[in-house]
């Protein structure tokens, strides 16, 4: 299977039944943009070149796919055949192999794109290509296959006769031609057909007149085949790439109370017996260890959990919680904070770029922003960090046995030293040595140290 291979990714479609300003490939699925789970779908295969061809105000998608492909632009929307056509005068060897890939097609799992290419070498045909059976075929090509099981042609909805249209066997729009051959197919393609556009698809056609066999591999997911055509079958895919993540987290031992209502990213990490709830987003480089609990309406976005911690209905994002720690409900941890172990942050609570040390509790409606916390420091209830002048940012320095009383206002900088006492309602403006006790608006000390 060394032989030479290039891809080619079609992705000039107009999108028009997406309905949208943004090219139908650019549109995300379960995080991705769609065109992404195509080029990943070419590179598995090591292919010598991938181009993808793109439509005439495609900057945008010629931008996205940068280094990773080379951009053939299709100026006239004529069909997927001259779409492939578009890439011919760019082939020069002939001799090799060259692969299909639609670019809405971002269902197919790259092991099976590498299965095709596998059948394909081992049929030894002029072309393979992926069908599945799936329960609805409307909008599809149907897959006419010949006595002996190889294609005979595929014809589209729009072509096809009543009995074709029975057929429930559809073209993914995944296929491997003998790149001659293709090239010399494509040359005879004529756009005499309901939608008078040049069909890829009648390729096979034209190569089994010749005498040439096509094969199809049929697939047994139907999932695998479903194409984005407009806003329904987007929202389809994404429900399928989230379940299909959800299915491998559970073999793991993840548990989802509603797992049609969780929405999970590619790169995340789940750790054994935690149980997620419903209406959860799990996004990014989100990291959970075991036995945490994610309460319903829970939104991480790259934030690491240690062990057996809690989330209730809050939001964490580029931030760290250490095991056994707790937060919520209705807390936002965010801007790289970062929670030793056991440290609770209580309903309604704001953290912002916040270093929060083993066993401090920052209680209900406070804001803590650009502060370090010692350890077993106790934030009142309603606190604030006043961080933020008008101009600039400034840190506050809690130390360890801090005891901020409730409605305190801390304003950065200031640095509270170790065991020290805020009275409740106090203003901070100054520094406050360790030990003492300090109370009122601006602070003033109230008792020394003993
Ligand atoms: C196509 C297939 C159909 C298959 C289905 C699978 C053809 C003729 N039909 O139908 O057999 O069952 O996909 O999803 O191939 N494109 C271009 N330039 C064009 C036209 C299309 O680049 O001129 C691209 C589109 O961006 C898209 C892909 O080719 O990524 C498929 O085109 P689309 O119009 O979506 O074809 P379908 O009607 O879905
Ligand atoms: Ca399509």
């Amino acid at each position: 299977m060394a032989n030479f291979l290039t891809a080619i990714i079609l992705a000039a479609g107009e999108g028009t039944r997406m309905n949208s300003k943004f090219p139908k490939v650019l549109h995300f699925v379960a995080g991705e943009p769609m065109i992404d789970y195509a080029l990943q779908n070419a590179e598995v295969l090591k292919p010598q070149k991938i181009y993808v061809v793109v439509g005439a105000r495609s900057e945008e998608v010629i931008r996205h796919i940068g280094k990773r492909a080379v951009p053939v632009v299709q100026k006239e929307r004529l069909g997927t055949g001259h779409a492939v056509q578009q890439v011919v005068p760019y082939l020069k060897n002939l001799k090799g192999d060259v692969v299909i890939l639609y670019g809405d097609a971002c269902l197919t799992r790259s092991q099976t794109v590498q299965a095709l290419r596998q059948f394909h070498g081992v049929q030894d045909g002029e072309a393979a290509l992926l069908s599945a059976e799936v329960e609805n075929p409307f909008g599809y090509g149907r897959i006419v296959r010949a006595e002996g099981g190889t294609v005979e042609k595929i014809v589209e909805e729009k072509d096809a006769s009543e009995d074709e249209r029975a057929v429930h066997e559809v073209n993914a729009g995944l296929y491997i031609f003998k790149a001659s051959l293709l090239v010399e197919a494509l040359k005879k393609l004529k756009a005499n057909n309901a939608k008078k556009e040049y069909y890829l698809t009648d390729t096979i056609h034209y190569i089994i007149n010749k005498g040439g066999k096509v094969h199809a591999l049929l697939v047994s997911d139907a999932s695998e085949v479903l194409g984005v055509n407009d806003r329904e079958q987007l929202a389809q895919a994404h429900r399928v790439l989230n379940l299909r993540r959800i299915s491998e987290h559970q073999r793991e031992g993840v548990t989802f109370l509603n797992p049609e209502t969780v929405e999970i990213g590619a790169e995340v990490a789940i750790g054994q017996d935690t149980i997620v709830e419903s209406n959860v987003h799990l996004l990014g480089e989100t990291v959970i260890g075991e036995s945490c609990r994610i309460e319903s309406g829970s939104r991480l976005q790259s934030a690491r959990l240690g062990k057996g911690v809690i989330i209730r209905s809050s939001r964490v994002s580029e931030s760290q919680l250490g095991d056994d720690s707790d937060a919520g409900p209705n807390a936002h941890i965010r801007g790289g904070s970062v929670l030793d172990k056991k440290v609770h942050v209580g309903t309604n609570a704001e953290l912002k770029n916040a270093h929060i040390a083993t066993g401090s509790k920052v209680g209900h409606f406070s804001y803590v922003g650009d502060a370090q916390l010692g350890k077993d420091v106790n934030v009142g209830a309603g606190c604030v960090f006043a961080n933020y002048d008008g101009k600039n940012k400034h840190q506050s320095t809690i130390g360890d046995k801090v005891f901020l009383g409730s409605n305190s206002t801390l304003v950065a900088p200031v640095i509270i030293g170790k065991g020290a006492v805020v009275g409740a309602g106090s203003v901070v403006t100054k520094n406050v040595a360790p030990g003492v006790t300090v109370i009122g608006v601006p602070a003033q000390v109230f008792r020394k140290k003993k």
